[in-house]
């Protein structure tokens, strides 16, 4: 009511000055209006006296006669009840007949006077009078005046009606304006409360359809971008104070998701079981996905669902698929989804790795499509929604899905779970809309990937790319500033999450000292004290640049070749998707151009490259990240790389060199590795020799300042950052209720 006052009063005092300065300008107008019409019913009454007065005034009768007639001629004239009295002046100026009440205030005119037009206008004591003069005549000869007096008081009793209409005119429109306003006023202002109060609870007006009217996007937006401001400032503060560790994690888990279900699917599983010469032997795969999900399992407990791809898996399994992990200390559980030999030929190999892994990299290998890769792609990404079902004990479980491997899978769990929290985390860069055009499929991907209720990626040019990729393909509202999508009904919200690894890394508690660890190596090759070392750790894959980092290495030695038999490039290449054939003469290469290096350089004793095609496990690489001067990462693209991470992680002795190509979603966070563009060959080589060449103590600072960025940003706090806004998107959906939020849209809809 006191908000409504504040549009009344005002109202009331507009209207009451308007109504104060119309009614003396109205007055003066009908005032105007009366005056015209006096005068014209004087002229009237003046010609139709005009003769009979004529005649009576030249008619030989004698004065006394001619009074009585002429008295007789006025009193039937003034009949009339406006006339209020008439008197006749002769030529000489002199009042010579007069009716009773003609005012004494009304007096002949001189007679020279010129005629006049209009009337005057008298205001005596007793009322206002018009009092108009019409000369006599009679055969030109001017025989006098008539004046003919109107009383004027019936103008000033309409005057005061009409004041009193206007002024009741006023309060009957100021009464209907301001009824309207406060109807209108009231209900718009519910619906903005309404909306004020969803958005303060966190419910995002970019999750539901913009307001209809246009008037209020602009607030709207302008509220949304403040409150995103503040709880993004607030969320920096909050994240920043925790210190991210597995106990932090376990925290978040039981305090912000309230103990809720956790699975996580993905393709690779994390421990394989495996036949090898009659034994079973549980592996570790070289997966970055794995480096960075297994810690996060295994703080969370959960469900971890993959493909069972391992010879001895089955064996490992109870009936219900499950087996518990990891081995040595049990902390969550693995379910296993058995595919065919076909279906992981069309779905994994075909279309996951021989079509999207080459199309997100621009790494120039040609994408292949299938029509029978995509079947199966589809089959079994339903496979796992099945899974997904099975395992979930409630109807809102959080599902972690990660990577290309399951981009329809969301969508398919969104039907069967609508009130799941699907956080899809794609591990691979994200490509521009030019080159994801080219996928027959692009718009089922699309579509698919949009029943998440959050997509991940490493960097915000992998977040551009896929809005972009969404805005060219589908009909669907793609909403930067607050960086959500609308399709289908649902909101998916699109974020930068740059993954990371575990702080400090579990291999590191097992490794001996520096010097060790380099004495170790140096003899296991063969190598004497004098010669530094170089690592490269990756799968044997094309993204990675193994070629080209050969080829830096094999300059180096041209342009330095006093090096030569003083550095030796430790290149660990695990076996990976061997049977696609582009991996095949990727290995080929790689094995012949390290032969031709080392035929070219080598010496008895001495490889410049040590070239080691087989499977690692993670205490072996770190004790050669340990032992090696400098870590060449010289992938073509990739969307983080975690090699890097780990380098800097194994290096406690703030001692190293990373060589980071500026292709991986790393060299965006790491920016005190030296940066290398991969195919820059004299580049890469020129890197290669300031490492070897750096002093102790701008390792030490570099080392330093990398190492602190990623025990902030590690992988529990990327973990911790995607739960936490699962948290925020759970509660706002407890807080407000699906019928709720409907609500709050309804009322900005009106
Ligand atoms: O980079 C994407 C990714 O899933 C990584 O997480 C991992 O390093 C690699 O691919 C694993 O490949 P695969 O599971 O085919 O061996």
């Amino acid at each position: 009511m006191r908000l409504s006052l504040r549009f009344l009063i005002p109202l009331a005092i507009a209207l009451g000055a308007i109504a104060y300065g119309v009614v003396p300008l109205v007055d003066e107008l009908t005032l105007k209006w009366f005056v015209r019409d006096l005068d014209i019913r004087k002229n009237l009454i003046a010609s139709a006296v005009q003769e009979p007065l004529v005649e009576l005034l030249t008619d030989n009768a004698r004065d006394r006669v001619r009074l009585q007639r002429v008295q007789a001629l006025f009193t039937r004239i003034l009949q009339d009840e406006r006339l209020f009295a008439l008197g006749f002046c002769d030529g000489a100026g002199k009042l010579v007949y007069r009716t009773p009440f003609l005012p004494a205030e009304v007096t002949c005119r001189p007679p020279d006077a010129p005629a006049e037009e209009a009337g005057r206008v008298l205001q005596p004591p007793r009322g206002a009078l018009h009092v108009g003069a019409t000369p006599v005549v009679a055969e030109g000869r001017r025989l006098g005046e008539l004046l003919i007096v109107h009383d004027m008081s019936f103008v000033e009793r309409r005057s005061a009606d009409t004041k009193k209409y206007i002024v009741y005119l006023f309060a009957a429109i100021g009464a209907v304006i301001a009824l309207i306003t406060v109807v209108i006023a009231e209900l718009s202002f519910r619906g903005w409360m309404a909306g004020i109060k969803a958005l303060i609870r966190g419910q995002s007006l970019a999750l539901s359809p913009e307001p209809k009217s246009r008037e209020l996007r602009p607030i709207a937006r302008d509220l949304e971008a403040m409150v995103r401001e503040l709880e993004g400032e607030r969320r920096m503060r909050d994240e920043s104070q925790i210190s991210w560790t597995p106990e932090n994690l376990r925290a978040i888990l039981r305090e912000d998701l309230k103990g809720d279900e956790i699975l996580i699917v993905s393709n690779r599983e994390p421990y394989i079981h495996v036949r090898k010469d009659g034994r079973v032997e549980v592996q570790r795969p070289a997966s970055g996905l794995v480096t960075a999900m297994e810690p996060v399992m295994r703080a969370c407990s959960g469900t971890w669902i993959a493909h069972g791809s391992g010879s001895a898996d089955r064996d490992a399994v109870d009936a219900q698929d499950h087996i518990m992990v990891p081995p040595e200390k049990p902390a969550y559980r693995i379910r296993r989804v058995w595919l065919t030999k076909e279906e992981e030929a069309g779905y994994y190999y075909g279309f996951a790795n021989e079509g999207l892994w080459p199309l997100c990299h621009i790494a120039h290998t040609r994408p292949v499509f299938r029509a029978s890769d995509w079947e199966h792609y589809r089959t079994v990404n339903q496979r796992f929604a099945q899974a997904v079902v099975q395992e979930s004990h409630t109807e809102n479980p959080i599902v972690l899905v990660q990577d290309y491997h399951f981009a329809l899978l969301p969508r398919m769990i969104r039907e069967r779970l609508p009130q799941a929290t699907i956080i899809t985390f794609w591990h691979i860069p994200w490509t521009n809309p030019e080159a994801f055009g080219v996928c027959p499929w692009r718009t089922e991907l699309l579509e698919g990937l949009l029943g998440s209720s959050i997509i991940g990626f490493h960097t915000q040019v992998h977040c551009n790319n896929f809005f972009d990729t969404v805005d060219r393909t589908l009909e669907a509202r793609v909403d930067r500033e607050t960086s959500s999508i609308h399709f289908g009904g649902n909101p998916t919200e699109v974020r930068r999450y740059p993954i990371s690894i575990e702080w400090p890394p579990a291999p590191l508690a097992a490794q001996p000292s520096v010097p060790e660890c380099r004495a170790a190596v140096r003899s296991a090759l063969g190598l004497g004290a004098e010669v530094r070392l170089g690592i490269g750790v990756d799968r044997m894959d094309y993204t990675k640049g193994i070629l080209e980092r050969f080829a830096a290495v094999e300059r180096l030695l041209e342009l330095e070749p006093h090096w030569i038999g003083r550095f030796a490039f430790i290149q660990i290449a695990a076996p990976s998707r061997s049977s696609i054939e582009e991996y095949q003469s990727l290995d080929a290469r790689v094995r012949a151009a390290a032969m031709r290096i080392n035929a070219r350089f080598g010496s008895k004793g001495y490889e410049p490259i040590v070239l080691k095609v087989e499977h690692h496990d993670a205490n072996h690489v770190y004790t050669h990240y340990r032992a090696s001067d400098v870590c060449f990462v010289s992938s073509l693209h990739d969307g983080m790389n975690l090699v890097a991470k780990e380098f800097v992680a194994a290096r406690d002795d703030e001692r190293g060199v990373l060589v980071l190509s500026q292709f991986t979603g790393a060299a965006r966070e790491l920016s005190e590795a030296l940066i290398v563009n991969p195919y820059d060959t004299e580049q890469c080589a020129a890197a290669l020799l300031a490492a070897l060449t750096m002093p102790p103590d701008e390792q030490r600072h570099r080392m330093r300042s990398m190492r602190s960025l990623i025990q902030e940003f590690n992988v529990y706090r990327w973990a911790g950052r995607m739960l936490l806004d699962a948290a925020r998107m759970r509660n706002r959906r407890r807080v407000s209720g699906p019928r709720d939020a409907a609500k709050v849209i309804d009322l900005r809809r009106a």
